[in-house]
């Protein structure tokens, strides 16, 4: 009898409330990791039946895990959107179905709204603007003088996945800031070119910048950390000190530009939230109990530097 009623309230804790077909785009980046780890972990303690996929980079893929979702009349579709646009034919497919979808992450652009019910993500056009603000504080602060002796400072950017709202966004904020900034006459813009989010890409584009212009680089912006780590090494490798020869920002703040930055080889980095399983979850639960739920929400936001990284470090959780 006892053994009976064990094995039946186990079976009650651990039947899962709902299905949820999860589309992440990849393992581009530390950031992409800690988000899939963070999803995976929240659809646990959600009691959640996760059905997770990895597109590999590819947006087909993604496509493709979508279809499969509504073949498998999950409850719910979750997606990273890897680029803005192309998602319109495939949501069409998944409202006719009936399953709503949510939105992670990344921005999308599709021609009728209620294609999706709710987006939770982070806000790119506000972290490109952070960057640029950051770095203009910076050389206020510290007179920088342009390294050539020439009369701008010149900026490179290491650009994120072409067409994704990272990236695009991230620009967007960076270009607006720059152009509202009264400094705006002391940059110039010298090369911006894709790394694709990654730390091999960002260090391979960076080695050909400093081919061209190696004396004329004083600030790199990368849309991301882990194209600044790899953007390091290749400063490194040409006898550049990152940080001091060239100044650093970066996106995302995860633990290796904090290290850079205690290392002293990075200045900065804007955040950019990875942990938005817990909220994920609770939003969809919401959705598919006939609850209300906002149609947008961006996760908070900081900027960290070489006076708080130390500090900072210590309880940072990707
Ligand atoms: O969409 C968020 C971006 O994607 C992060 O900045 C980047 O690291 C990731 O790959």
């Amino acid at each position: 009898g006892a053994a009976l009623a064990t094995t039946s309230m186990f079976a009650q804790a651990v039947e899962p409330e709902y299905t949820i077909g999860f589309s992440q785009i990849g393992a581009e980046s530390e950031w992409r990791t800690a988000n899939t780890n963070d999803v995976k972990a929240a659809a646990v303690k959600h009691n959640i039946d996760l059905k997770f996929s990895d597109a590999q980079q590819k947006q087909e893929n993604q496509i493709k895990a979508i279809r499969t979702f509504i073949a498998q009349k999950v409850d719910l579709i979750g997606f990273v959107p890897i680029v803005a646009t192309g998602w319109d034919n495939i949501l069409r497919e998944a409202k006719r179905a009936k399953i709503p979808v949510m939105i992670m992450d990344r921005d999308l652009t599709v021609s009728d709204d209620s294609l999706y019910v709710a987006k939770i993500g982070t806000d790119s056009y506000a972290e490109g603007r952070k960057a640029f603000d950051w770095i203009d504080n910076y050389v206020t602060q510290n007179n920088l003088k342009p390294r050539n002796g020439g009369d701008k400072l010149n900026i490179v950017i290491l650009e994120g996945t072409v067409g994704a709202s990272a990236a695009t966004g991230r620009s967007h904020g960076f270009d607006d800031a720059l152009n509202e900034s009264p400094n705006k006459g002391r940059y110039n813009i010298l090369a911006s070119q894709t790394g694709d989010f990654t730390r091999a890409k960002g260090q391979e584009v960076m080695e050909s910048f400093l081919k061209s212009y190696r004396d004329d680089i004083d600030i790199l912006f990368s849309q991301n950390d882990d194209m600044a780590l790899g953007a390091i090494q290749a400063i490194e490798a040409a006898g550049l000190k990152p940080s001091k020869d060239i100044v650093i920002v970066g996106c995302d703040a995860v633990k290796g530009m904090f290290q850079a930055m205690i290392d002293g080889k990075a200045n900065a980095t804007v955040e950019c939230n990875p942990l938005q399983g817990d909220l994920f979850f609770t939003t969809a639960k919401k959705i598919l109990k006939g609850e209300p739920v906002e149609k947008s929400v961006y996760v908070d936001e900081g900027v960290f530097d070489t006076t708080n990284a130390k500090e900072a470090f210590a309880t940072r959780q990707y």
